[in-house]
């Protein structure tokens, strides 16, 4: 209500309240290179659209006078007592979305750190990205109390899996979220049209780049004959210095983005694999990347603690399923699995509204994805710390107008399908 007061009285808001204007906004502040990667996803963006239009043909039923006049949106995930349903996702190479920024004074400049110091205010737990800009110990340090879970994309190498995983525990990461969906980058049009992958200038390394273990592989391949390189331009054109100069600004060289490119992702793993990852670490592991539940089922079957029903921001197959219509189908196989699996949901969630919708299909959390990010590029901490007030205001708002006091009260029942 501290919003709506504000607003009443004629204050604006730190960023748009409207996802859309939000968007634009931000897209308007943020370099090509960081449009190409943050907000599109893969080939003709056909799944992208789709998460969000899956939204549509869901809509809440009011009901009135349910005395809905206080409302409790805490809950609890994995023993935690969380202040809402939602989590930030997980986004990596995000110095991209601030590089037109200058850091507050006096504090890191940075993506994670602007994040950590905005989770601190919302008590929103942070799922660190294996592909973030900051080392983890950095972010960590930043966080106080939130709670903070670990993303991997598992590493080809035994070592580097084991080392990040410790290197998680080590920073009091309560679960680790493994990302299933990218045993390779999906088909990104715009960063390949642009010739500008992140990863390639050293950005989005700040994992392995700080891991010893990243650093034995690096050198051992240093020393390994290179690959044949594409053929050189005649003279270095202004995108290959301006590659260089990242890489020495990250202290990162041409070894380091071929190791990492190497190993970033293991494709060959299968399912049974998932034993090797429970047998290094007693932190719950939850899958992220769920679109069927025959996988739901088969990450549960082995030892997956739950389930993150995503297709990553439609990033990677361009034409895939969107992920609300996944959501009911993989929350119903997870729990007759086991009762009470908890089931997370992204890819689409842009305001209140839509978390409510999730909840109501089966999800008992949901993760906020570029939202935040943009949020991130307008206005740093306080960008994030706004957005993420937005989103829960609206859910708080929805639940008063659809008769939910608490989000036990959210489910099919509180739905009507629309056929558009
Ligand atoms: C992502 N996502 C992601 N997921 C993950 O597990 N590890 C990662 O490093 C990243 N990196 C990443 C970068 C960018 C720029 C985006 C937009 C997304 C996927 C992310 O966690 C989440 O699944 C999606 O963002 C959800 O889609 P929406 O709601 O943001 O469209």
């Amino acid at each position: 209500s501290a919003i709506y007061t504000a607003g009443a009285y004629g204050h604006r808001p730190v960023v748009p309240t409207s996802p859309d204007r939000l968007e634009a906004a931000a897209r308007a502040t943020m370099t090509t290179r960081a449009r190409a990667y943050v907000a599109d996803g893969a080939g003709d963006q056909r799944t992208a659209a789709a998460n969000l239009a899956a939204f549509t043909r869901h809509r809440i039923l009011p009901r009135q006078l349910t005395g809905t006049h206080r409302r409790d949106l805490t809950t609890t995930l994995l023993g935690r007592t969380l202040p809402a349903p939602l989590l930030y996702a997980p986004i990596g190479a995000l110095e991209l979305a601030v590089q037109h920024k200058r850091g507050t004074a006096g504090t890191p400049r940075g993506a994670e750190p602007e994040l950590a110091r905005a989770a601190t205010r919302t008590g929103v737990p942070v799922i660190i990205s294996s592909q973030a800009s900051t080392p983890m110990e950095d972010t960590a340090a930043l966080l106080g109390d939130t709670p903070r879970w670990y993303q991997l994309y598992w590493p080809r190498s035994a070592e580097l899996t084991r080392s990040l995983v410790r290197r998680a525990e080590d920073i009091g990461a309560e679960a680790i979220v493994l990302t299933t969906d990218t045993s390779t980058l999906g088909w990104r049009t715009r960063d390949l049209d642009l010739g500008s992958l992140p990863f390639v200038r050293g950005e989005g390394l700040a994992q392995y780049l700080s891991d010893p273990e990243f650093q034995q592989l690096a050198a051992t391949r240093a020393t390994q004959p290179a690959p044949p390189a594409p053929a050189p331009a005649p003279r270095p054109t202004l995108r290959a210095l301006a590659t260089l100069a990242s890489l020495r600004r990250h202290h990162a060289t041409r070894a380091h983005v071929d190791t990492f490119l190497d190993t970033f992702s293991d494709p060959t793993l299968t399912w049974p694999d998932l034993a090797r990852l429970r047998d290094l670490t007693d932190l719950p592991i939850l899958v992220k990347g769920v679109q069927t539940p025959e996988d739901a089922t088969a990450a549960l079957d082995h030892g997956a603690a739950g389930i993150i029903v995503s297709n990553h921001g439609g990033r990677q197959i361009d034409n895939a399923i969107a992920s609300l219509d996944a959501l009911p189908a993989v929350a119903h196989a997870a729990r007759a699995h086991t009762p009470h699996t908890p089931v997370l949901f992204d890819s689409g969630i842009r305001t209140g509204a839509d978390t409510f919708v999730a909840l109501a299909l089966g999800a008992d959390a949901v993760l906020l994805g570029r939202p935040w990010v943009y949020g991130l590029a307008l206005a740093g901490a306080d960008g994030v710390h706004a957005v993420t007030q937005h989103v829960l205001a609206e859910l708080d708002i929805t639940m008063a107008l659809a008769g939910a006091a608490t989000l036990a009260d959210i489910g099919p029942h509180t739905l009507a399908r629309h056929e558009p």
